[in-house]
């Protein structure tokens, strides 16, 4: 087969531009999907909170930090995806998006449990799984929260973020009554950025999906046992505020909450702390599944190692590298009841398995500077001969960027343990890649790779010898 190649000219990136709060309000949306929650939860969250901040008379540190508190308050989301599922039988998206509503009402709780355990599951395994949440419930819902607030606020203290924004996100989920969790920490001990923002996700769920009153009926509700009886004085000043909650319904609210970061506190993302970022994103990606621990890292140097051999200029590999190590931030918008099933997925699934590309491109193409990262998020399952997806490019209409990644993803799917195999060793991965050498791959990124293990080895011969 003829190959046409459309090296896309590697566009030259102006860093300076990119604003913090642009950049990881745009990637809070990846945030957003595994929450199960509508685009924009955590912008939208921003946006109830710093008013509720401002009301209170914050200074404008305080603020900076309650903003990102916020912003960042889902970024150990995906650490108990797959629990949940294995626990609950259950489809992770939906179940985190209906339990945002839940409250500790007992009978709200146990209607929640049987409406949402083991739908798809035989009766059986229904009732034991039923069984143990009854038995187990309490326990099993501190250690859900607790990983993924630890989770979340280690990955902000490798964000760069201080302490204080990594203490509001470790305490998102406690309570003013002490009966949060994971802890149980009461009243003012619990630190005030976790109040503001336990306020402030519930304010957005309830008027997301019911509306203004809806959501002020809830706050209310919750004074004195979830809520901090100052915040909601705050926010009671804030809704009134009739701009406050058209903003907070319009389109323009994103644009908004970025004009909100304190003007002289606004950070610009450099080299290093855009590598950072990637790798941190990376790691929430990969830690949606045990099967794909670790994947995007290793996407990302095998990806290096092929552009290294190609001959890519070190900036550009390091863009590259990035690039690939979110080119799976779609599959955060995938159920794990998907991405860990241990069988054939039917059409259904594989249609919402093939959309995290889609959902890739879409989350990077929030950021104008990421606009190349975003076509090799969208087009790393394209083929040369057009049969891949989710679009079916063809040959023409890939660049060789997204042909490197796409090289080093499938190495690496077959390299590593699936659901449904174990890890095949390096040469039979190879074989079987260079039977669709022409068809699938581009034959210089995959002898690129070739010759890159090859290197590999004979340094590795060299220090056994
Ligand atoms: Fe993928
Ligand atoms: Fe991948």
């Amino acid at each position: 087969m003829t190959q046409l190649k459309t090296a896309t000219p590697w566009t030259s990136i102006d860093h300076e531009n990119i604003r913090l709060s642009e950049l990881l309000g745009a990637l809070s949306h990846a945030l957003d999907l595994t929450e199960g929650q509508p685009a924009g939860h955590c912008v939208r969250s921003c946006w109830i909170g710093i008013h509720v901040g401002r009301a209170m008379g914050l200074p404008d540190l305080q603020l900076w930090e309650l903003y990102y508190t916020i912003l960042l308050k889902d970024l150990g989301c995906s650490t108990n995806a797959a629990r949940i599922c294995q626990l609950y039988l259950a489809d992770d998206l939906s179940f985190k998006h209906d339990y945002k509503t839940v409250s500790d009402r007992l009978p709200q709780v146990l209607g929640f449990v049987f409406s949402h355990t083991g739908l798809k599951a035989g009766l059986a395994d229904r009732f034991r799984a039923i069984l143990n949440i009854m038995q187990n419930g309490g326990e099993i819902a501190r250690e859900l929260i607790e990983t993924r607030c630890q989770r979340g606020a280690e990955i902000a203290r490798q964000l760069h973020f201080p302490k204080a924004v990594c203490d509001g996100i470790l305490s998102l989920d406690e309570h003013w009554n002490g009966l949060g969790k994971p802890n149980q920490i009461a009243g003012p001990a619990i630190p005030l950025y976790s109040r503001i923002a336990l306020l402030s996700q519930i304010v957005d769920v309830f008027h997301r999906s019911a509306g203004r009153e809806a959501a002020l009926t809830e706050v209310r509700s919750r004074l004195g046992t979830w809520f901090d009886p100052h915040v909601v004085a705050c926010f009671e000043q804030v809704a009134e505020d009739e701009r406050f909650w058209e903003v907070l319904a319009s389109e323009t609210v994103e644009t908004e909450v970025f004009a909100l970061e304190p003007a002289r506190r606004q950070i610009l993302v450099d080299e290093d702390y855009l590598d950072d970022i990637a790798r941190a994103f990376a790691q929430i990606i990969d830690s949606k599944s045990p099967f794909t621990s670790g994947h995007s890292e290793r996407v990302a140097v095998y990806s290096d190692l092929i552009a290294e051999q190609m001959g890519f200029p070190v900036e550009r590999r390091r863009w590259l590298k990035r690039a690939a190590l979110l080119h799976d931030i779609g599959k955060l918008g995938v159920s794990n009841s998907i991405l860990d099933k241990n069988g054939k997925l039917d059409e259904a699934e594989w249609v919402a398995m093939r959309n995290h590309a889609t959902l890739s491109e879409n989350i990077l193409s929030r950021i104008e500077a990421f606009a190349e990262m975003a076509r090799i998020g969208g087009g790393h399952h394209e083929r040369l001969d057009g049969k891949g997806y989710p679009k079916g490019l063809d040959a023409t209409q890939i660049a060789v960027e997204t042909r490197i990644v796409s090289v080093a993803d499938v190495f690496d799917a077959l390299t590593a343990n699936r659901p449904y195999r174990d890890a095949m060793p390096i040469p039979k991965a190879l074989g079987i890649m260079r039977g669709e050498v022409g068809t699938s791959f581009d034959p210089d990124c995959f002898a690129a790779l070739e010759r890159s293990l090859d290197a590999l080895n004979t340094v590795a011969e060299l220090k056994a010898a």
